[in-house]
């Protein structure tokens, strides 16, 4: 997709969408450079239609020649913010690829321009990009839609730089999602450590560990979540260096279960269909990853992966057994489908050898986090007041939902083993925060926040601008976090 930014509105090049955006309380100021009969014309049908000019929400026209586009659309920029106007964007270039459309206008009107237009136009650019995804690859030719070739904004008065800067991030989302919507077959252990070694550049280092050097590693947990595959486990260590000195060290530590049948403990049909998303915190992790040389910030990051796919085969891990992590404490499994905490576990650990000063995890731990949380909220945890602010203030920038819990000490006890030191789960209440104490037990050192991202990583329908599938949530949050070191 190419963007450009204009200087004016033009209501006079043939495009095949042209897109009005217009402030919620002067929904009917339409762009005074809009020919009047047609402004007029318009107007009648928005008051009809009760548009409300809500971020987002949207009234389709067919100009019949009034217009030199296929469609006009006047759409919600809400009050103006880079929230709604990157739902706005976001809404215009769903309808745009929905509809086969290549070329669009994308026309804000003079009343939403702000001072922070920088802030606007890198939200606009993100949205374009969110709206105009579709994972079709497997989909027969004929019912495949093109993307956006072309899209002219107008009215903002940000730069070429802002969109540069969000297509960078815009590009790391898109990894992220692309790899979850890819089924188990595609992306398994080894080819997910493919995938991460074709990012090695003059600053990324790649180092892949096989199943046996993830043994000889002591590297229990990946091992024994990925025993029962005929698909063996990789553990994946990125490393990327800044060119000039290094204001931090910080861990991205992702869980890469790229299928979870649930094991022995095995899940029923329906909770296991869309189990391809739960190497979603991999993803994660692969879409900051990938945006590094772009961005070029000041940290030196290490990107961490524990592969597995969960299966039941004769040597997959079973109920009863202890397993030896890295960090040398003794997990006893109680239920094999508590698998990604025992991946993870061992990434902890080895981020801690590193020597981080944060680390951060990022995993679709447990169904209680889409209980409480549902599709619109990452859970955040972490003991850090400071830590927890600064992400929930990148989140909300970012207009991604993370809403923290508590990370209740007080519930360790539920994780109290009879034969080994800890078990793997913690009962059916406070699920999520059994999980997160469970990682607690493996970072030494480094300030960490944990990411339960279980419920926004895969949406179940239409949310927002985006589809069904795969969003790359949190994506753009972290990245933001990390330039702003
Ligand atoms: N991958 C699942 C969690 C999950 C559920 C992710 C729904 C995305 C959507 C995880 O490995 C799991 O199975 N967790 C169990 C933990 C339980 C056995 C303690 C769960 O949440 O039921
Ligand atoms: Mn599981
Ligand atoms: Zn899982």
């Amino acid at each position: 997709m190419k963007i450009k930014l204009s200087a004016e509105a033009s209501f006079s090049a043939q495009t095949d969408v042209i897109a009005i955006v217009v402030a919620q309380k002067s929904a009917k100021s339409l762009p005074a450079t809009l020919d009047g009969t047609v402004a007029q014309a318009l107007t009648a049908v928005l008051k009809d239609e009760k548009f409300s000019g809500n971020a987002g929400k949207m009234v389709t026209f067919r100009p019949l020649g009034m217009l030199p586009s296929k469609w006009c659309l006047v759409v919600g920029g809400g009050d103006g913010s880079p929230g709604s106007l990157r739902r706005a964007a976001g809404e215009c270039a769903y309808f745009a690829r929905k509809n086969g459309a290549k070329k669009m206008s994308l026309v804000f009107s003079d009343k939403l321009s702000s001072k922070n237009s920088s802030e606007q136009t890198r939200a606009v650019t993100e949205g374009l990009y969110e709206g105009n995804y579709q994972f079709d690859k497997y989909k027969p030719e004929a019912k495949r839609k093109a993307a956006l070739s072309q899209v002219t904004i107008s009215g903002l008065s940000g730069t070429p730089k802002d969109v540069k800067r969000a297509e960078s991030y815009a590009s790391g989302q898109i990894v992220s999602r692309d790899l979850v919507n890819e089924p188990a077959e595609a992306i398994y252990p080894e080819s997910l450590a493919e995938i991460c070694e074709a990012l090695r550049s003059d600053q990324m280092k790649v180092e892949i560990w096989d199943e046996n050097k993830c043994r000889e590693e002591g590297m229990g947990g990946i091992t024994g979540v990925g025993q029962g595959s005929t698909r063996p486990p990789r553990f994946i260590h990125m490393s990327w260096t800044p060119k000039g000195e290094s204001k931090g060290h910080i861990g991205l530590v992702g869980k890469g279960v790229t299928f979870d049948a649930g094991g022995l403990s095995l899940k029923p049909s329906g909770g296991m269909q869309t189990m391809r998303c739960d190497m979603g915190g991999s993803a994660v992790v692969v879409g900051i990853m990938s945006a590094l040389d772009k961005l070029q910030p000041n940290v030196k990051v290490e990107g961490l992966i524990g592969a597995a796919e969960n299966m039941l085969g004769g040597y997959a891990y079973k109920l009863g057994d202890v397993l030896k992590m890295r960090n040398g404490k003794t997990v006893e499994i109680h239920n094999t489908d508590a698998e990604g905490r025992l991946v993870l576990a061992d990434c902890l650990s080895y981020a801690s050898e590193l020597g981080v000063d944060e680390c951060v995890d990022f995993a679709t731990l447990t169904g209680a986090a889409v209980v409480a949380l549902g599709e619109r909220y990452t859970a955040l945890f972490t003991d850090n007041n400071r830590f927890a602010d600064g992400f929930l203030k990148h989140a909300s920038a970012a207009g991604e939902g993370l809403w923290r819990l508590p990370l209740e000490a007080k519930y360790k006890e539920k994780l109290k083993a009879e034969w080994g030191e800890l078990k793997n789960v913690g009962g059916r209440e406070a699920g999520s925060i059994t999980a997160a104490l469970f990682l607690s037990e493996f970072v030494d050192g480094p300030t960490w926040a944990h990411f339960d991202i279980a419920g926004p990583t895969f949406v179940s329908g239409k949310t927002d601008h985006f589809r069904k599938g795969g969003t790359g949530a949190m994506v753009r949050t972290v990245l933001s976090w990390i330039e702003s070191k």
